[in-house]
């Protein structure tokens, strides 16, 4: 998914680094606490490679992902579902084996356009009243979006669907949603022209899931409360601790507005030219030059560990001097640089590639 800091490219050279430094042994039986996991594309590769997994975020969307990405091991066969659903034997959203779940995506995708909550605030005719209209989504896909997430609620209100499933068809909407958008990569202002890609019809995305036989386990919220939830709970102490926080000022939430209202799709108040919704206790600590380094700081000496992985980006709004002499008294310590390309550069004579700070700390 397109998602500020996804480390998707980024994940292989980390686990090459640990591979190089004689950090990895053995997967297996080893635990890794992917902090702030946001897209989960940290999380899905070291799952993949036979780590359990935890992993948090402070956004709702995320833990959507998180559940069916991480959490979920198998591929869901709806078997209540179908039960109470007649599917089409001629389901044509995947190309390849014809399973339940590309059937209930069929079915989704065909559902009678609906005017909800994203139709009537972010789409054109549903805003018409407006000042300016929003031109999130096209009429029909805001239409969509309503009718899919109205009916995924549903059956699960009814139990038609279990808890995995329930994530796995909201992860797939989330993941769609991300490919119909009006926007030039973030929520916080959509495009005044519409976009290609809005314009086309929206399609539920099969998503690759992740299947494992280890437990893994996946929280909303505050990182550092939770590991410290964690800690005191069951005294755990992590193999590995991977912290990939925010780097500069801009947070994480209002950016991603729309795809938090989607995956929570609870009518919140809303306002502005964007239509946010209220935010303020998704801040993060890490956005904020005066209070990331303490931040970081905390989780560094009092959380229990035996390596701390640490992704930073050279542009941040913390020092690299200044996480070197925080982390150095902390145990032995490796720092090294990978050329990394921009999220999303609007100047043109900008750089493409930043670099990315790894520092691997052994307690
Ligand atoms: C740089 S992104 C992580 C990207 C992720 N590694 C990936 O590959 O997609 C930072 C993430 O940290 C989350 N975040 C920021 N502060 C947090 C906090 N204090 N606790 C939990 N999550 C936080 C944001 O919501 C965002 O998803």
């Amino acid at each position: 998914m397109r998602f500020i800091g996804n480390k998707e490219s980024l994940a292989p050279k980390i686990y090459k680094l640990l591979t190089k430094h004689k950090i990895i042994a053995n997967a297996n039986n080893q635990s890794f606490f992917d902090m702030f996991a946001g897209s989960t594309s940290v999380g899905r590769f070291f799952k993949k490679r036979g780590f359990q997994i935890y992993s948090c975020d402070m956004l709702y969307f995320s833990y959507c992902l998180q559940k069916a990405y991480i959490e979920n091991n198998s591929i869901p066969a709806f078997q209540t579902l179908r039960n109470y659903i007649k599917f089409k034997d001629n389901a044509n959203t995947c190309l390849f084996e014809k399973t339940s779940f590309c059937k209930v995506l069929e079915f989704l995708n065909n559902l009678e356009p609906m005017q909800g909550f994203i139709y009537q605030n972010y789409a054109p005719s549903g805003s018409k009243d407006l000042h300016i209209p929003r031109m999130y989504f096209s009429d029909k896909n805001a239409q969509k979006i309503d009718a899919i997430r109205t009916q995924i609620q549903l059956w699960r209100e009814k139990q038609y669907i279990n808890e995995s499933e329930y994530f796995i068809l909201l992860a797939s909407l989330i993941e769609s949603v991300s490919l119909y958008a009006n926007v030039a990569g973030v929520y916080a202002a959509f495009c005044k022209k519409w976009d290609k890609r809005a314009l086309k019809d929206l399609q539920l995305k099969h998503i690759e899931l992740v299947q494992s036989d280890k437990v893994h386990f996946c929280f909303y919220g505050e990182s550092r409360e939770c590991l410290e939830g964690l800690q005191d709970s069951q005294s755990k102490i992590f193999d590995m601790l991977y912290l990939d926080p925010p780097y500069n000022s801009r947070q994480y939430a209002p950016n991603y507005h729309l795809l938090e209202t989607i995956a929570k799709y609870d009518n919140p108040a809303i306002k502005g030219i964007a239509g946010l919704r209220e935010w303020s206790e998704q801040k993060s600590k890490f956005c904020n030059a005066k209070t990331a380094l303490a931040e970081l700081e905390k989780i560094a000496r009092y959380a229990k560990y035996k390596y701390l992985i640490l992704s930073y980006n050279s542009e941040g709004i913390i020092q690299k001097e200044s996480i070197d002499e925080l982390l150095k008294p902390l145990g032995t310590l490796i720092c090294e640089q990978i050329p990394y390309p921009r999220f999303k550069s609007n100047n043109k004579r900008a750089e493409k590639f930043v670099s990315e700070y790894v520092w691997i700390l052994k307690r």
